[in-house]
């Protein structure tokens, strides 16, 4: 018995590494209810680098730029993002928003709504979010997004929005840098095809975005929250809190009690959950 076991996960993770889910733009656009143009890079610098830096008339907006692997994959605040070839899903969904900057607060929220049930749509893997935006599975992140603007001074418009989506698809080896080890997985399913994923991504970003029903995304959020009922740690003005999360608002920020029974309302930045040691 022990032998056979360990036969199939042998297998199941052979099966994992050998996978040839070869991202097709012929695949994706069959599969995308919208019109977009899609470009796919087999390796370039970010796809948010690219998506920032080009014209939007050499873009033909809306777009999703895909790579198979990125030499500068970057994350939110100035950190990298681990894009290594063949193994992971790095897009950037870019379009010209028609609301008004501060009609875009749940962009972010709506993203990481969207990522996280299509991880699970196409996966059946126990996806969360946690806040703001990272998705985890078994408490390892798996994905992150990183939501960047390009302004336009002239109009004063938003000229482009760019949803960065990082996703680590396969790594059954867990081989990731020595500084996220501990903490980034992969989804390693059998099942997961990039081509599948990416396109539900979009259609459900697509779906969500133009419903623009923002009790029903902070629903979503709220069910898929790692967060909620959970211990964090935050810093703020250079001190450290340790507290209880009770809820996230209408407006996707964090209510929390600090240990001395204060109550403060979190609107960016980074917490850390602390395990609860029984
Ligand atoms: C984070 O974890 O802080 C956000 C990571 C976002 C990574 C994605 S991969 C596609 C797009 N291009 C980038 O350079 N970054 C985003």
């Amino acid at each position: 018995m022990a032998f056979s076991q360990s036969n199939d996960t042998e297998k199941q993770c052979a099966d994992i590494i050998n996978k040839t889910d070869i991202l097709s733009e012929e695949i994706i656009s069959k599969k995308i209810n919208k019109k977009y143009n899609i470009i796919i890079f087999d390796k370039i610098d970010s796809t948010n680098n690219y998506a920032k830096n080009t014209n939007n008339s050499d873009l033909k907006i809306p777009t999703i730029i895909i790579a198979n692997e990125q030499t500068s994959g970057r994350g939110r605040v100035g950190k990298t993002f681990f894009s290594p070839k063949d193994t992971g899903l790095y897009m950037s969904i870019v379009f010209s928003p028609e609301k008004k900057i501060n009609e875009l607060d749940l962009l972010t929220i709506t993203a990481a709504v969207s990522v996280c049930e299509a991880i699970i749509n196409t996966t059946s893997l126990p996806a969360k979010i946690k806040w703001v935006n990272d998705i985890f599975i078994e408490n390892k992140k798996i994905c992150g997004i990183l939501t960047e603007a390009v302004n336009n001074y002239q109009t004063g418009k938003v000229d482009k929005l760019i949803i960065g989506i990082g996703v680590n698809v396969n790594n059954p080896h867990n081989e990731f840098p020595e500084n996220i080890a501990d903490t980034a997985s992969a989804i390693n399913s059998p099942n997961t095809d990039r081509n599948n994923l990416c396109a539900e991504i979009v259609n459900l970003f697509d779906k969500y975005y133009s419903e623009n029903n923002r009790e029903k995304i902070i629903e979503k959020y709220k069910k898929y929250s790692l967060v909620i009922n959970k211990r964090i740690k935050y810093t703020k003005n250079n001190k450290e809190y340790y507290a209880i999360v009770k809820n996230i608002n209408n407006s996707g920020n964090l209510e929390v009690i600090n240990d001395d029974n204060t109550e403060e309302t979190l609107k960016s930045g980074e917490i850390s959950i602390i395990p609860i040691v029984e």
